[in-house]
């Protein structure tokens, strides 16, 4: 079974993506063969500076290698090095109606966030298509976020078929990630870069510190019960067990218990929890060459499984002899 799924490289990752993507793209890579890359081509819609596209794919590629992407069983590449993809996305342009296009809803919420709607954001949803009709996978695992856009990609697929009367596209089963629903983030909005309210796990021990005890809270006074609804208590409540949380309820709402305690406590479970991933990504830091290697490998290999896909697709459309 082929899996296929990405990341942009569009900002630092952070605790709700790893909860939300990665740790389940980790997870599924025994279950098939993964193929996981770094979508650089997509950044290209919010990240308009050459260096620090680059610093995010080395960093992105550097969380998924710690966080256990095995790059000898599971395929890696960068996006960028498979240009062919950027092909296949301009066949699927020419048969993807604007009116699928107008209703994509990360279209819509990117523009009312300020994002420039230029083409490339529109066309978004095209792009991804590209990534994944060019493997024909039989699982996309993604967030909830992006259902609609593998939606999407099953009309497109299905409009090629049609224009060229061939079943050159398979099409794509979502494998929505069941995982924690939000993420919240420090100031109780969703976690996002786009909010400046995250948590990065692989941040210096100082500055993770600073931040989970920049956890906004309200000012009940600590000998007052607490709010377990507080951000802080979700958060909290991601790195512990059922009974621990429990059992932290209740010391909650008894009252005596200081909001700087329980951040203090949640920061040690974050160093805890990522303790070994923080070990391995320094340890691959001090090799970036290896890294090129493995995304050279990776893309090599992806190109295996996806030329005579993309081959059938040009033959269908009567490109080339
Ligand atoms: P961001 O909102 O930080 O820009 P992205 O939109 O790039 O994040 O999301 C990348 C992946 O991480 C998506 O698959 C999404 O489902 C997941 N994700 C992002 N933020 C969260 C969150 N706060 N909680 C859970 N999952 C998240
Ligand atoms: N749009 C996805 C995100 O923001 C990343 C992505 C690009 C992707 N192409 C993909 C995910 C193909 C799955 C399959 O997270």
């Amino acid at each position: 079974m082929r899996i296929l799924s990405g990341i942009q490289s569009s900002g630092e990752l952070h605790i709700g993506n790893y909860l939300g993507a990665m740790r389940q793209h980790v997870e599924l890579q025994t279950k098939g063969q993964g193929i996981y890359f770094v979508a650089d081509y997509h950044s290209m819609t919010s990240v308009r500076d050459a260096d620090e596209r680059r610093r995010l794919v080395h960093d992105l590629v550097l969380d998924y290698l710690a966080c256990g992407l095995d790059p000898a069983a599971s395929i890696l590449y960068r996006q960028s090095d498979l240009p062919e993809t950027c092909e296949l996305t301009w066949l699927l342009t020419t048969v993807t109606p604007m009116g699928l296009l107008q209703r994509a809803h990360s279209y819509k919420d990117k523009v009312a966030q300020g994002l420039q709607p230029d083409h490339g954001l529109f066309a978004y949803p095209v792009l991804m298509a590209a990534d994944i009709l060019q493997y024909n996978p039989e699982l996309v695992p993604v967030g909830q976020d992006q259902k609609q856009h593998l939606e999407m990609t099953r009309d497109i697929a299905v409009k090629f078929n049609q224009a060229y009367g061939e079943e050159v596209f398979r099409l794509p089963e979502p494998h929505i990630l069941e995982s924690v629903a939000v993420v919240p983030g420090t100031d109780g909005r969703k976690m996002s870069k786009s909010y400046g309210n995250t948590l990065r796990m692989f941040w210096p021990k100082k500055r993770l510190r600073k931040a989970v005890m920049g956890i906004v809270t309200d000012s009940t006074p600590v000998e007052d019960p607490k709010d377990t609804a507080q951000t802080v208590f979700a958060l909290w409540a991601l790195f512990a067990t059922e009974s621990e949380r429990e059992e932290m309820f209740v010391r909650a709402k008894a009252g005596g218990l200081g909001y700087g305690d329980v951040k203090q406590d949640l920061f040690e479970r974050i160093m805890g929890h990522f303790g070994l991933m923080r070990e391995r990504r320094e340890e691959f830091a001090t090799r970036p060459d290896d890294l090129e290697d493995i995304l050279a490998a990776g893309a090599i290999r992806a190109r295996e499984l996806s030329a005579p896909i993309l081959e059938s697709a040009r033959q269908a459309a009567g490109l080339g002899c």
